[in-house]
C-alpha cells in the first residue's frame, strides 16, 4: 500500500496507451507542495526522442487521467512537469484502508531470508563505552524492521573474546596471583569455580596490562605468546579465560538490558576456533592462500592496493579476520544464512573489504549477501572523538543516567515513584536512541545531550510528548488505541487535517527505504513530520468541542491512526511511549 506506487501503476497504463515508456511514468510527492500534492515528470525525457515539447505531451498524459475521480486536480506547468492533487474523500478512504489493516498498510516480503545480524561487538573485560552505542542502536532498529517484514533474523552479540587483549589480561593476572592453578602446567586438578577477579577488577587490569605491552615490546611478546597457546587449548588458560568471558557477559547483558536490547546469540570469535585449521588448509590446498614471511595470508588485492587478509601470524595464533571469515562459514553451514549485517564502526571498511572478499575468493558463502553498514563517529562539540571532560571516555551507564537527569516530567500529579521512575528512564532511552537513529548513519555527529533533550524540534522527547498527547487525548474522550469501535476517517475540513493524512499516506515508503537501505533516519525523520502535522492539525482542529458528529468523529478516527503509526514507528526504533509524562 504505497501510495506513490498506486499512482505510478495508474500513469503507467496512461504511458502504455500512448506508446511511451512506462517506466518514465514514476509519481512522487512533490517537492513544491503548494503546487500540488504529488508530481510526475516524465514527460520531459520523451520530449527529445519525440520531437515534441514536453508540455505537449505532459498534456496528453494527463488527458489519459484526468477524469479518474481519485484526482482533484491533475495540471501540466511548464516546461513539462504535471502537478497532481488528490480527490479528497479518496484521501480519507486511504485512511480508512490503513485503520482497518493490522499492518497499517505495511508490506511484507514475499520472499522472507534468513538473515544474520552482527552488530554490538563488545570485548571481554572492557566495560561498554560511549563508542560502544551506535551499533546496539542501529542494529536493534533493523533487526526490529526487518522482523516486521517477515525475515527470520537471528542477531549476534559477537563477543571480541579471542584477540591478544586475552592474552595480556592472562599475564596480568600472573603477576597478580602467580600462584593460581591456571599457570600451573602440570595442574591435573579441577580449577576454581569462583572467579579470581570481579568484572570491576577485570575493567581496571584490562587498561593496566595493555599500556603496559605498548610500552614494553617484552610484556608484549608474553601476552602474544600466551594468546597462541590460549588458543592452541593450553588447559589452564582456558580455563582462566572462561571466567573473563562469564563475568563479563553477565555485566554486558545487563548493560543491554539497560537499552531494552536483547541478542539471541551471545557467541564469539572463540566460537569458531574449531573451523579454522580445516578453512586454513582449504584454503592453502586451494591456491585461495598462501604462505609468506611465516604467516599465512589471502591476498584480497583486486584493482587497488587491499593489504592482504592475514589468516595466521608466524606465532601461530590467529587474528581478527580469520574469526570473522570463519565465522561467515559458520553462518552459512549452521544457520544457512543468506543475509548477513553487520553494523560496525566504518573505520572497520577495510577490515570488512578482506574478510568479504576474502570469503568470496574462497568461496565461503556464495550465496550470502554480505553487508556492512559502516557507521560514523560520535564527536564532542570540538569535532573530535566525544571525550568526558576529564578528557576520559565516557561509560555508558554514565550516559544513560545523564540523559535520565535532563529528563523532566511534564505532569507529576497522581504518579507514584515508580512510575516517574519508569517514564524518565522511557525518555532518557528516547532521547539517546532518537538522537542516534536520526542520522545519516555514515555520517559523524555532535554528541550534545543538552540538545537531544529538548521538547522541542527533531528529538525524542518531542516525539514521546506527541504520543502522550495524543494518548491523553483520546482517553479524556474516553477512547483508546486499541478500542473496538473504530470511526470512518472523513474528507478533511481543512488544511492541516488534509496535510496531516496526506503525511500518514507515507508511512510504508519510509517503511520501505529504512528496510531497503538499513537507513533508519528515514522512520525518524516520518514519525517527525507526523508528530508536526499532528500538532499543527489538533491546533486548529477542536476536537472535545467540536459540534459536528460527523467530523468529529473522523477526528477522533485521525487520532488513533496517528497513534497507531507512531506507536509502529517508534517500537521499530526501539523507543517505547509511557502512558503519561
Ligand atoms: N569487537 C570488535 C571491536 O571492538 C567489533 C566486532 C564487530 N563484529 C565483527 N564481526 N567484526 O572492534
Amino acid at each position: 500500500m504505497i501510495l506513490e506506487d498506486y499512482l505510478t501503476t495508474l500513469f503507467s497504463q496512461a504511458f502504455e496507451k500512448l506508446s511511451l515508456e512506462p517506466k518514465l511514468a514514476k509519481v512522487q510527492m512533490s517537492a513544491r507542495p503548494e503546487l500540488g500534492q504529488f508530481q510526475c515528470n516524465g514527460a520531459m525525457p520523451l520530449a527529445k526522442q519525440l520531437k515534441k515539447s514536453p508540455i505537449q505531451i505532459a498534456n496528453d498524459i494527463i488527458n489519459q487521467v484526468k477524469d479518474n475521480l481519485i484526482f482533484k486536480d491533475v495540471t501540466g506547468v511548464m516546461p513539462g512537469f504535471i502537478n497532481i492533487t488528490l480527490n479528497d474523500n479518496f484521501l480519507a478512504d486511504w485512511m480508512n484502508q490503513m485503520l482497518a489493516n493490522s499492518r497499517l498498510g505495511c508490506p511484507k516480503t514475499e520472499t522472507p531470508q534468513k538473515v544474520m545480524m552482527d552488530f554490538g561487538g563488545p570485548n571481554v573485560a572492557k566495560p561498554l563505552h560511549i563508542g560502544h552505542i551506535r551499533s546496539p542502536l542501529i542494529g536493534d532498529c533493523l533487526q526490529r524492521v526487518y522482523r516486521f517484514y517477515g525475515d527470520e533474523v537471528l542477531s549476534d552479540v559477537h563477543l571480541g573474546d579471542w584477540g591478544t587483549q586475552m592474552g595480556m589480561l592472562i599475564e596480568e593476572i600472573r603477576k597478580m596471583y602467580p600462584d593460581l592453578p591456571y599457570f600451573d602446567e602440570n595442574f591435573t586438578g579441577t580449577y576454581p569455580i569462583e572467579p579470581p577477579v570481579t568484572v570491576d577488577e577485570l575493567s581496571e587490569i584490562y587498561p593496566r596490562s595493555s599500556v603496559r605491552c605498548k610500552e614494553n615490546e617484552n610484556e608484549m611478546e608474553k601476552a602474544r605468546l600466551a594468546t597462541a597457546e590460549l588458543q592452541k587449548g593450553r588447559r589452564g588458560y582456558r580455563a582462566l579465560w572462561q571466567h573473563f568471558v562469564n563475568v563479563s557477559i553477565a555485566e554486558l547483558k545487563k548493560d543491554y538490558a539497560d537499552l531494552d536490547i536483547y541478542f539471541d546469540l551471545w557467541k564469539g570469535e572463540s566460537d569458531v576456533q574449531a573451523l579454522i585449521d580445516d578453512m586454513v588448509k582449504n584454503c592453502l590446498d586451494n591456491g585461495v592462500a598462501k604462505e609468506s614471511q611465516g604467516a599465512i595470508i589471502i591476498p584480497v588485492a583486486e584493482d587497488d592496493k587491499t593489504p592482504p587478509l592475514i589468516l595466521v601470524k608466524s606465532d601461530g595464533a590467529v587474528m581478527y579476520g580469520t574469526t570473522d571469515l570463519a565465522t561467515i562459514l559458520e553462518r552459512v553451514q549452521d544457520y544457512q544464512a543468506q543475509k548477513i549485517i553487520y553494523v560496525v564502526d566504518k573505520r572497520q571498511s577495510l577490515h570488512f573489504k578482506q574478510v568479504f572478499t576474502a570469503a568470496k575468493k574462497a568461496g565461503i558463502a556464495p550465496n550470502t549477501e554480505l553487508i556492512h553498514i559502516g557507521f560514523g563517529t560520535l564527536n564532542g562539540k570540538d569535532g573530535k572523538p566525544f571525550k568526558t571532560r576529564s578528557g576520559g571516555v565516557m561509560r555508558l551507564s554514565t550516559l544513560i543516567d545523564e540523559a535520565k537527569t535532563r529528563a523532566s516530567l511534564r505532569e507529576q500529579e497522581g504518579l507514584s515513584r515508580n512510575e516517574k521512575e519508569d517514564i524518565i528512564n522511557k525518555v532518557a532511552l528516547a532521547t539517546v536512541k532518537f538522537a542516534d537513529l536520526s542520522n545519516v548513519y555514515t555520517s559523524d555527529y555532535i554528541f550534545d545531550l543538552d540538545k537531544f533533550s529538548q521538547y522541542e524540534g527533531k528529538t525524542g522527547p518531542y516525539l514521546l510528548y506527541s504520543a502522550v498527547r495524543i494518548k491523553s487525548i483520546l482517553r479524556k474522550l474516553n477512547y483508546s488505541v486499541s478500542g473496538t469501535l473504530q470511526y470512518k476517517i472523513s474528507k478533511a475540513t481543512n488544511d492541516a487535517e488534509r496535510n496531516l493524512q496526506l503525511t500518514l499516506t507515507q508511512l510504508p515508503l519510509a517503511l520501505q527505504r529504512t528496510y531497503d537501505k538499513c537507513e533508519p533516519h528515514h522512520l525518524c525523520e516520518y514519525a517527525y513530520q507526523v508528530a508536526v502535522q499532528f500538532n499543527k492539525f489538533y491546533s486548529e482542529s477542536p476536537i472535545a468541542t467540536e459540534e459536528n458528529e460527523t467530523t468529529q468523529k473522523s477526528r477522533i478516527a485521525l487520532c488513533q491512526l496517528t497513534l497507531k503509526q507512531l506507536i509502529l514507528v517508534l517500537e521499530l526504533l526501539g523507543i517505547e511511549i509511557p502512558e503519561r509524562m
